[in-house]
């Protein structure tokens, strides 16, 4: 599918920033030039998938298009009970109206944003334990995504009774798109199950972060990617997919699960909030499509060019003297606001700025990962602003060439260059969850 793209004048941009009040998810699409808002749901489905969209079975239960879905998640996972849903938060709120509830601990190497709200809006607490190379932007580590093993099992010795699951975020879009080593994801499953702790993966970009598992670590490098992805599942209980993501479809998700005795509870929360357990809120055709996206996803040819593609377009930025963080993930480049806008109070959120900096140069929209998305206020309402200020310029699925990307990084070396001009925000609407998708800022 090809489509025709436009870039609006500098007026109209101005304008059109003005009117969604400085939030670029406000922005008609139409009036975006090279949208890196996000990689999900964004992918361009292959001709095979299109084929088996063609052929989507819509019986209402047991269709033979859930067959095909089920088959394919189980050949992949190697999990025996499959729940679909509508997308990723759908399966997270089902998983977490079972586990989380007041007074409960839920650690990750970092939960997503969904899936911390999905956690306090049930009154549990979310805790990040990321390793602390993931901390920081400029840190060389093949896997700044891990959990660090020793903060995990100093929480479990304390608060083991009130944690009912971990999660394991692969790869983990929060701190930057960076993978987890299997030999991480095996040591959290064990320490987990020590403690009498369910372990689940948040599996949205599983093919990537198994493709840098066969690249980065010592004796995985002969082994295929659905070996790999075996044996990441083999040391869960279960996990979580946006299929939006890595099973290159437009929209879907499920919950995966070894144990029935799970399943037959969540099973009940999945018929009154999705759908039968057989489509969970999509078509026969949305199941066809994910069936056949999952197993492309797992390709060697498709990886290396997906994986390449983003550490191309991270050097043309590093390049063009744009600082980002370090190394590239699986499926964005991030840039690094607090270090680009560093005249720019975290309390004024640098990473807003630049996020509106790049649709007014360039009608190129990323999102903001900074302050925005993460910033709290503690009891006397103080500002406590999240660990790094980011722009996550996310590439759709097989859908951009280079010189989009390039041009991406032109707009971002034009912005550095000026960048005295850019002022800070202040909020002047929000609401109590998931705040970033809907606030409304004024210039400060
Ligand atoms: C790591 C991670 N988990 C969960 C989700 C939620 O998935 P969805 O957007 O399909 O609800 C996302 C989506 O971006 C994600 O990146």
């Amino acid at each position: 599918m090809v489509e025709r793209i436009s870039l609006k004048s500098r007026e109209e941009r101005e304008k059109l920033l003005k009117e969604a009040y400085f939030n670029v998810f406000m922005i008609p699409a139409e009036a975006v030039f090279v949208d890196l808002l996000t990689d999900s749901g964004t992918g361009a489905m292959s001709d095979r998938q299109w084929a088996a969209l063609m052929t989507g079975d819509e019986s209402y239960a047991y269709a033979k298009s859930w067959f095909n879905f089920y088959e394919s998640v189980k050949s992949i996972m190697g999990m025996e009970y499959v729940l679909p849903a509508h997308q990723g938060r759908a399966a997270e709120n089902i998983l977490f109206s079972h586990f989380s509830k007041k007074g409960v601990i839920i650690p990750s190497n970092n939960h997503f944003d969904t899936t911390r709200a999905n956690i306090e809006f049930f009154g549990g607490t979310a805790i990040d334990l990321v390793i602390k190379e993931g901390e920081d932007p400029h840190k060389i580590h093949p896997f700044k995504g891990n959990i660090d093993l020793n903060k995990l099992e100093d929480l479990f010795k304390k608060e083991a009774k009130n944690i009912p699951i971990c999660m394991c975020t692969i790869t983990n879009n929060t701190g930057g798109g960076q993978p987890v080593s299997l030999e991480n994801i095996k040591m959290t499953g064990e320490l987990c199950h020590r403690y009498g702790i369910k372990f689940f993966i948040d599996a949205c970009r599983f093919a990537e972060n198994c493709y840098f598992i066969k690249k980065r670590e010592k004796e995985q490098e002969n082994r295929s990617i659905e070996e790999i992805a075996k044996e990441v599942f083999s040391y869960a209980d279960g996990a979580t997919m946006s299929a939006k993501k890595d099973g290159i479809a437009n929209i879907g998700g499920f919950i995966a699960l070894r144990d029935k005795d799970l399943y037959d509870q969540l099973s009940e929360s999945l018929i009154l909030k999705e759908g039968f357990l057989t489509y969970g809120g999509l078509a026969g055709r949305d199941l066809e499509a994910i069936a056949v996206g999952l197993k492309e996803a797992i390709t060697m040819d498709y990886l290396e060019s997906r994986v390449g593609q983003i550490e191309n377009f991270g050097e043309m930025l590093r390049q063009n003297g744009v600082s980002i963080l370090e190394p590239v993930g699986g499926h964005a480049v991030y840039l690094d606001a607090a270090e680009i806008f560093p005249h720019i109070k975290r309390s004024e959120f640098p990473a807003q700025s630049l996020s509106a900096a790049l649709y007014e140069e360039g009608g190129v929209r990323g999102v903001e990962i900074g302050s925005v998305m993460f910033g709290r206020e503690d009891e006397n309402g103080n500002f406590i602003p999240a660990t790094m200020e980011l722009v996550r310029l996310a590439v759709p699925r097989r859908v951009y060439t280079e010189s989009h990307l390039r041009y991406v990084a032109d707009v971002a070396s034009e912005i550095v260059k000026n960048k005295n001009k850019y002022k800070g925000y202040r909020i002047v609407y929000e609401s109590p969850f998931l705040r970033h998708f809907t606030v409304r800022f004024a210039p400060v």
